[in-house]
């Protein structure tokens, strides 16, 4: 066989990919042992049936042949008007792109701003795929690590500190986010677009959780002081209308940006389905109500698992603002967050993801998505808090 590319070779770089403790659980499962599955992040819901209706009129209309590869002019619209309405910040349909999916978002919006061999930064805890997407658009990804005690938000100096020894090209960043359920707040954000203004960086904004808001206000940082020019924002209907399979998404930036994007689209993904889009704009326009269905459990599930973890002492929670998921610290028990996620899985078969998983700044930590039964969630996060007290009463015998 001739040889592959260098590029796609090293995508994932030399680690594992973060996901044993959820490959290990469905083996268990196949083996017919119950586990609780608190691992991934997809809502245990399918698509509304009033969108999947829409969906099967706009294809039995025709709608299957190929569609405006930026984006029916419709939902361009619809998408600009929404992002006008909700953050203030003139849009239209020219500085929009629709995507298949956030993923190819993100991977478009970095192969618009970087050169090959181009550092492009990334805050660490994170996303899994988003080192592999840079290097997937040549360039080289540097994370930036925060703190638990600074409830995982970046520090300012170290950014700029950062940015300057990399010569960065770009920032992205989540808020809310995957996998803290942190919402940044305005000076974090003010203080990030400081430094991509006074460093010329461009800044990745992915918002794709930017529906599921339990406290606080998401801010993006598209709308700060002079930010529209630098910023691309990343969007999905996958978290919002729990349509992770339509593969539906966009691109939020400026007209100059999308133009050149498009040329990308056209030679790669070729655009989205039009019976995708016409189901996405039914959605879009089908007001607030469906939206908030789908958020609903994640706000009931957070504020009931909050209830039980804080009324024990032997794991810490990271205060969740947004986002389907909860961080722990269990660094008290003295495992790292791997061992303890194996550990719990094999004991009590219960399956989180190790905070590892997220990168080194999220060691010791668990994260949970709160995409299973209510029941079942907070019977596994007791069950999780009394194991967790034994291993602390255990080390100190
Ligand atoms: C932070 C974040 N960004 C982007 C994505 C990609 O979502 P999609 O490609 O389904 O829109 C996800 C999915 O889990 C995510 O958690």
């Amino acid at each position: 066989m001739p040889q592959l590319s260098q590029r796609i070779s090293t995508l994932n770089g030399d680690g594992s990919d973060g996901w044993g403790v959820f490959y290990r659980a469905r083996e268990l499962k196949a083996q017919g042992h119950d586990i609780i599955e608190l691992t991934i992040g997809e809502h245990d819901i399918g698509t509304d049936p009033s969108i999947l209706a829409a969906m099967d009129r706009a294809a039995h209309a025709g709608h299957t042949g190929y569609a405006m590869v930026p984006g029916t002019d419709d939902l361009r619209r619809e998408i600009a008007q929404r992002l006008s309405q909700r953050t203030g910040t003139p849009t239209t349909a020219d500085n929009i792109l629709v995507t298949p999916g956030g993923q190819s978002a993100l991977f478009a919006a970095h192969m618009a701003v970087l050169e090959p061999g181009d550092s492009a930064l990334y805050i660490d805890p994170f996303y899994a795929t988003y080192p592999g997407t840079i290097r997937a658009a040549s360039g080289i990804p540097v994370s930036l690590a925060t703190r638990a005690r600074d409830a995982f938000l970046p520090d300012a100096d170290m950014l700029r500190k950062t940015a300057l020894q990399h010569g960065a090209k770009s920032l992205l960043i989540n808020t809310p986010n995957n996998p803290t359920g942190m919402i940044y707040p305005r000076d974090t954000l003010d203080e990030i677009a400081k430094v991509c203004r006074d460093q010329d960086m461009w800044l990745m904004s992915d918002e794709v959780y930017d529906t599921q808001i339990w406290e606080g206000a998401h801010i993006s940082p598209r709308s700060l002081p002079d930010m529209a020019e630098r910023t691309l924002v990343i969007g999905s209907m996958s978290k919002s209308h729990a349509m992770t399979g339509s593969r539906i998404g966009w691109i939020a930036a400026p007209e100059q940006v999308i133009e050149r994007l498009i040329d990308l689209a056209t030679n790669t993904t070729y655009g989205v389905p039009g019976y995708i889009q016409d189901a996405a704009l039914f959605a879009l326009t089908a007001g607030p109500e469906l939206e908030a269905q789908v958020a609903a459990p994640f706000r009931r599930r957070r504020d009931a698992a909050l209830q039980v973890l804080n009324n024990q002492t032997a794991v810490q929670v990271i205060p969740s603002r947004g986002a389907m998921y909860l961080m722990i610290d269990i660094r008290a028990t003295g495992l790292s967050g791997e061992a303890f996620a194996y550990r719990l899985l094999e004991e009590h078969r219960i399956a989180v993801m190790p905070g590892e998983s997220f990168g080194s700044a999220a060691a010791g930590h668990l994260r949970i998505a709160l995409t299973t039964d209510d029941d079942l969630l907070l019977d596994a996060l007791d069950r999780l808090c009394r194991f967790a007290a034994r291993l602390i009463a255990e080390k100190t015998l």
